[in-house]
């Protein structure tokens, strides 16, 4: 008993010393740029951070896509969207990034009914509800975060390429999180089940979402496409539901009250998708509004080319 009191207790005082950090760093998107006539596909865009990514984009004028795998989450999140900024030009696409199939579905979807798109917001992730094998063979939580991630935006690559200017490059913006630092780059063990704790899962996810934005702007140069990374902070949101039903409701509880709003979790994802600054870099990474100038990939060549290939041969590209 007296564990588990000692437990709460942490939790609660953990979470408000990170959650006063985190109020007092968080800086807000000031860009006042529209986005009339653009495009913006959001993945995740249905619920926390991703919907205010997603409302925001949508009060600037932009055309709007919200995926997910949740039909009613997602029809609800476009009645809001529309709602709040009474812009009518809000789509809502499935997507299951577990599924390879899915992903290959919406891409090609999208690539058949639009002209253009301005911004690829990659927002959407998992925490850690579970570790067991996808359909397609992956680890579920690197499936979801990482490899779906990779498959879909090499899919619409072409379309972005195609829409970005000298002037105005299109965007991509992957989510990350600080949990990259304890990930692990092992292509050998990557998808294994009953192998890692799921929170080292996670951060190997988000960890490979960084690599990958590193390797995909160097494949960029000398096309009007930049991609960059961001850490959102510590955000209270549904996504911490998955660490257990009674436990995850509680931290959920707990971290709602005191970690970061979503619509401040989403600043630095707007800030990286809208500021001057931050279209003109590439294969960068962005914190609290800010290029996190520390920012290193410690690996070879070699490891980043093998990271590459291992990448394309799981999504069977
Ligand atoms: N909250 C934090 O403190 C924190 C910190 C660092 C990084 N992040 C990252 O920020 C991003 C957004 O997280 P959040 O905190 O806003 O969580 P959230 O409220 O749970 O939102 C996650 C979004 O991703 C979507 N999604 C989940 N599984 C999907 C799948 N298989 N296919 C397509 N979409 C899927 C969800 O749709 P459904 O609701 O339909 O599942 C939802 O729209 C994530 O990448 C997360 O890792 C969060
Ligand atoms: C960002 O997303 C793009 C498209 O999925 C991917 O190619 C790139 O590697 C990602 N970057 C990071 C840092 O995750
Ligand atoms: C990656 O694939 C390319 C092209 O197929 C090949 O030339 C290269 O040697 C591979 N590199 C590694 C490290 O696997």
């Amino acid at each position: 008993m007296s564990v588990i009191l000692l437990i709460i207790e942490i939790i609660i005082i953990g979470g408000m010393i990170v959650g006063l950090y985190q109020k007092n760093t968080n800086l807000m998107c000031k860009s006042k740029r529209r986005l009339d006539g653009k495009t913006a596909v959001v993945i995740g865009g249905t619920a926390g951070m991703g919907l205010e990514i997603a409302a925001d984009f949508a009060h600037r004028g932009a055309k709007v896509i919200i995926a997910c795998p949740i039909e009613e989450e997602g029809q609800q999140a476009k009645k809001i969207i529309i709602k709040s900024s009474n812009n009518e030009n809000i789509v809502f696409k499935l997507l299951d990034l577990a599924s390879l199939q899915s992903v290959r579905s919406f891409a090609a979807d999208i690539l058949k009914t639009e002209e253009r798109l301005d911004l690829l917001i990659n927002n959407a992730g998992v925490g850690t509800p579970g570790d067991f094998l996808t359909r397609d063979g992956m680890n579920f939580i690197m499936q979801v975060n990482y490899f779906g991630i990779f498959l879909v935006t090499m899919l619409l690559l072409p379309l972005l390429k195609k829409t970005g200017t000298e002037s105005e490059p299109s965007r991509i913006v992957n989510t990350s999180s600080v949990m990259h630092k304890i990930g692990r780059l092992d292509f050998k063990n990557w998808n294994k089940v009953g192998y890692w704790y799921k929170i080292q899962i996670y951060g190997n996810s988000k960890l490979c979402l960084l690599v990958f934005t590193r390797e995909l702007a160097k494949r960029l140069k000398g096309t009007n496409v930049v991609v960059n990374a961001v850490d959102p902070g510590a955000v209270g949101t549904k996504i911490f539901q998955s660490a257990g039903v009674s436990f995850g409701s509680f931290v959920t509880f707990i971290f709602m009250i005191l970690f970061k709003q979503p619509w401040e979790g989403a600043q630095t994802a707007i800030y990286t998708a809208m500021s001057l600054r931050a279209g003109q870099v590439s294969g960068q990474f962005f914190k609290n509004c800010q290029l996190n100038k520390n920012f290193n990939i410690p690996y070879d060549e070699e490891t980043l080319q093998r990271f590459w290939n291992e990448s394309i041969e799981c999504v069977k590209l």
